[in-house]
């Protein structure tokens, strides 16, 4: 993004320990939605056209820059702080790696949920020549910066909670933490900081008072939507911005026509597309990229991951589709297929038009063509299932030899009776039916009845053994 030319430079601070959140985990890396807090603040960098992403690590920095990843390639950037001697001093270190022309917008790790739109508009007020803060009111400010403005209602100061008087408490007009400042103001100031306050740090906030001494305009951009704002700095605020997100999420859903039992027991952690007239039942959770076809229904429970669900689909309470991030791993379920209850669709699993798996059945890495069916009970792995396959419960492809996985191939019509163990690799003809309770070692004729199993015998004089007196 560019304003009046001016190239916008993103730095994030990401150094704060987090103690609060009690955990070993670095604070900024705790996840919201399925992503990390960082990440979906480098996301919304992102999403600004940044030219430069700079995080400032500190606290568990491997940790946390190895934990981000950044889509839009080579931009993103770590600078270390240590020790951590407050947000001035967070900035400073940023000094390096900031070009003069650009525009720096600071933003912090632990605050994931600022829209781009609202980080435009500070931009703008920005405008290449003023120094341009977020604020917010609070009807509780308290530990927060306060907005000190002159009578004529210029912003004449930040003042931080532990150092501001009696009088200055009572503004509710608080500083989100996020501002944007020409470069080539803002490095100047930094050089000013001292640590002269109450709490002995290097506080970014006091570049207003050298902006305002310099006669730079101070604009204050106040919006008031407090989750754009707010941070995590305890489990508590952390699932209590998760509720936040996730209800806006559902609410954007239904706002395009789909159908939650109840939005309050309903999340997505990563991408949800949805066609018209899409059930969903309480407390399913969709993760990484998932789409749901025009009236599919998911029933209660279901976990769904990584998946394109065709028209018609329905996934019965409990099933479990975990698909991975790549075309080989996602699963696919044509069109009207019913799926579970209970099912279990793992990485890879194609499913075809009018398949159905029943409960207990699990599937992975295999292609199953339209109208196969899998009922009960069974495993079908790396495998090629045929048209209108019906496979009997308890049955299962023996795909791994302890060493090495092969491929079972079953073709159309084929009937597996239950409790077969199909020893792989090995090919079931087209139209053929396996007996119950057969371990299939070798392919078999299409057409044929093939049994592999001892033949039953009955002894008629056959004694049960006796107790010895
Ligand atoms: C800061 C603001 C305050 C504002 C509030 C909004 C200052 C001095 N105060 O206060 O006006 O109302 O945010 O939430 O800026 N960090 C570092 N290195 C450091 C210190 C902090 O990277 O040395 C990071 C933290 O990890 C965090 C962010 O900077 O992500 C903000 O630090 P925090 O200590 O939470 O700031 P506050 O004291 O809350
Ligand atoms: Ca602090």
């Amino acid at each position: 993004m560019k304003q009046n030319g001016q190239a916008v430079d993103v730095v994030i601070m990401a150094a704060g320990k987090g103690t609060r959140m009690k955990s070993r985990l670095p604070k900024v890396l705790h996840r919201l939605a399925g992503r990390a807090l960082l990440q979906h603040v480098v996301d919304t960098a992102t999403g600004l056209n940044a030219r430069r992403v700079v995080v400032i690590t500190g606290h568990g920095a491997a940790d946390v820059e190895a934990g981000v990843v950044h889509p839009g390639g080579g931009m993103l950037q770590f600078v270390r702080q240590e020790p951590q001697l407050g947000t001035g001093h967070a900035v400073q270190q940023a000094v390096p790696a900031l070009p003069d022309d650009g525009i720096v917008v600071v933003l912090s790790g632990d605050v994931p949920l600022t829209q781009a739109d609202t980080l435009r508009a500070l931009i703008d007020a920005c405008g290449g020549d003023r120094l341009a803060l977020l604020t917010i009111a609070f009807d509780d400010p308290t530990g927060y910066g306060r907005i000190v403005r002159a009578a004529n209602g210029d912003v004449q100061a930040i003042v931080e909670h532990k150092d501001a008087s009696e009088a200055q408490r009572t503004i509710r007009e608080i500083y989100s933490g996020i501002m944007a400042v020409p470069a080539r103001l803002l490095k100047p100031w930094l050089a000013q900081l001292d640590n002269k306050n109450a709490q002995g740090e290097y506080y970014l906030t006091d570049v207003v008072k050298f902006a305002v001494a310099q006669g730079v305009p101070v604009v204050a951009h106040q919006i008031n939507d407090p989750v754009q704002v707010a941070g995590v700095n305890s489990p508590v605020q952390l699932a209590e911005l998760e509720r936040a997100h996730q209800q806006r999420a559902a609410r954007s859903l239904m706002e395009q026509g789909v159908r939650l039992a109840d939005p309050a027991r309903f999340d997505v952690r990563g991408e949800l597309r949805c066609g018209q007239d899409v059930e969903i039942d309480i407390g399913c959770i969709f993760h990484g990229s998932v789409e749901l076809g025009e009236g599919v229904k998911v029933g209660a429970h279901c976990v769904i991951a990584n998946a394109r669900i065709g028209a018609g689909a329905v996934i019965h309470p409990y099933t479990h589709i975990e698909g991975g991030f790549s075309e080989k791993d996602r699963i696919e379920v044509g069109s009207g297929a019913l799926i579970g209850p209970y099912a279990r669709l793992r990485p890879g699993a194609k499913l075809g038009e009018e398949v159905h798996i029943g409960n207990f059945v699990e599937i992975k890495a295999a292609t199953l063509a339209r109208g196969a069916k899998a009922n009960h009970l069974a495993y079908i792995g790396d495998s090629k299932v045929g048209e209108r396959v019906n496979y009997g419960a308890g049955s299962i492809t023996a795909n791994y030899d302890g060493a090495n996985k092969h491929t079972t191939v079953i073709e159309a019509d084929v009937h597996i009776g239950s409790n077969c163990v199909l020893i792989a690799p090995v090919t079931i003809g087209a139209g053929g039916t396996v007996g119950g309770g057969s371990t299939i070692t070798k392919d078999t004729p299409p057409g044929a009845l093939t049994v592999a199993r001892a033949k039953q015998i009955s002894l008629s004089n056959w004694k049960r053994p006796e107790k010895k007196k």
